[in-house]
């Protein structure tokens, strides 16, 4: 164990997933480079956005944070103790302190389970409490959530729930171990746009309340906004930007965080998005750009670009961005 501020850090983290290709007598072995070298820091009671196109590579680190898959490269610390050493009586804790909220909250849920067995089980599967002991945190945590009164949810399952009323179950189970790293992954996106912010308010509140390390995945950034102070860029395997998300918004330092920003819908339903910033589909993780990953779509590629990667540069202060253009030292 090693002594550190940050609830949550990741050195490098790779995932390279072997997958197979072509037909049954002609396979060819490729890999596909999920996460291929992500760093991110995470304090005690701190929201970290990460953003990012489909496919990026967004639930996979999560995934990774969360000791969901073995790791190809790198390390990932929860309170200073690497994960991926966790056995026995300490992986269990480190499962009952970190949790996550999906994107789909009725694939998430076990359809056969009413409300008050669905969030009695963690409880049960880590001990704690008695009968009564869990009844009441099962009441207060509806509460805290806004499924009240409590008595009128407790037996529904399900399909007896709307969109959002599922979600706030998830995110209820999620809470009554009391975690204190949550990954809330496009926790909004299945839902109606009408509650979306109402959900939102509410992981925000419950996030700050209780001391939370957070990671908020979505690959909408006005939605990070709201909810993160700091936000983390991923493209294709790697964050590409990090740093305070009004100043990423304002700045806009990589081509790509402009891209993005400029892809978010116009609030003037007569006008179109703005995506042309952005050329073609984002590559295959299988088959990633020489030199910088995004030069193969980016509007403001030098010669450079396509055989040299960049490196981390520091732009202001807590913001950095992996991008040619900042870097003073060109070779
Ligand atoms: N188990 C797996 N085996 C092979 N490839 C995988 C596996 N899981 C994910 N991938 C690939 O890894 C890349 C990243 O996937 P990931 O689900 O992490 O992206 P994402 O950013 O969460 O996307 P989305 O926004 O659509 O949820 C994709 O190319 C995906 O096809
Ligand atoms: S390094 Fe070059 S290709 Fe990559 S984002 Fe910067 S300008 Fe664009
Ligand atoms: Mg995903």
């Amino acid at each position: 164990m090693i002594e550190e501020n940050y609830a949550v850090r990741a050195v490098n983290l790779e995932k390279h997933f072997p997958v197979s290709s072509g037909g049954f007598f002609n396979r060819n072995q490729q890999v596909v480079k999920a996460v291929d070298g992500v760093s991110l820091e995470i304090s005690k009671a701190e929201t970290l956005g990460l953003a990012g196109e489909s496919g990026c590579g967004k639930t996979t680190t999560s995934k990774l944070l969360l000791n969901l898959y073995p790791l190809t490269g790198g390390k990932a610390y929860c309170n200073g103790v690497d994960i991926s050493t966790l056995k026995g009586k300490d992986l269990k804790s480190f499962r009952r302190n970190a949790q996550m909220i999906f994107q789909d909250p009725y694939e998430s849920l076990n359809p056969r389970f009413n409300v008050r067995v669905t969030l009695e089980e963690p409880l049960i599967i880590h001990k704690m409490g008695d009968e009564a002991e869990r009844h009441q945190r099962i009441i207060s945590i509806m509460n805290e959530v806004g499924l009240k009164p409590a008595e009128q949810f407790l037996e529904r399952f399900p399909h007896e729930l709307s969109g959002g009323q599922r979600q706030r179950v998830a995110i209820a189970r999620a809470l009554i171990l009391e975690p204190d790293f949550l990954i809330a992954d496009e926790p909004v996106s299945m839902l109606d746009l009408s509650i979306r912010a109402g959900i939102l308010k509410l992981l925000q509140k419950l996030i700050e309340k209780k001391q939370i390390a957070g990671l908020c995945v979505s690959h909408d950034l006005s939605l990070l906004r709201y909810l993160c102070k700091r936000t983390a860029i991923m493209y294709l395997g790697r964050i590409v930007e990090t740093g305070p998300t009004e100043s990423l918004i304002q700045k806009r330092y990589h081509p790509y965080t402009e891209a993005l920003l400029d892809a978010v819908p116009h609030p003037d339903p007569d006008k179109k998005y703005c995506l042309d910033k952005i050329k073609g589909e984002i590559p295959s993780a299988s088959n990633i750009p020489e030199g910088c990953r995004f030069s193969s779509r980016c509007f403001k590629a030098m010669e450079i670009c396509f055989h040299q990667p960049p490196r981390p540069v520091v732009v202001d202060e807590n913001h950095w961005v992996e991008c040619h253009l900042y870097m003073s030292n060109r070779s």
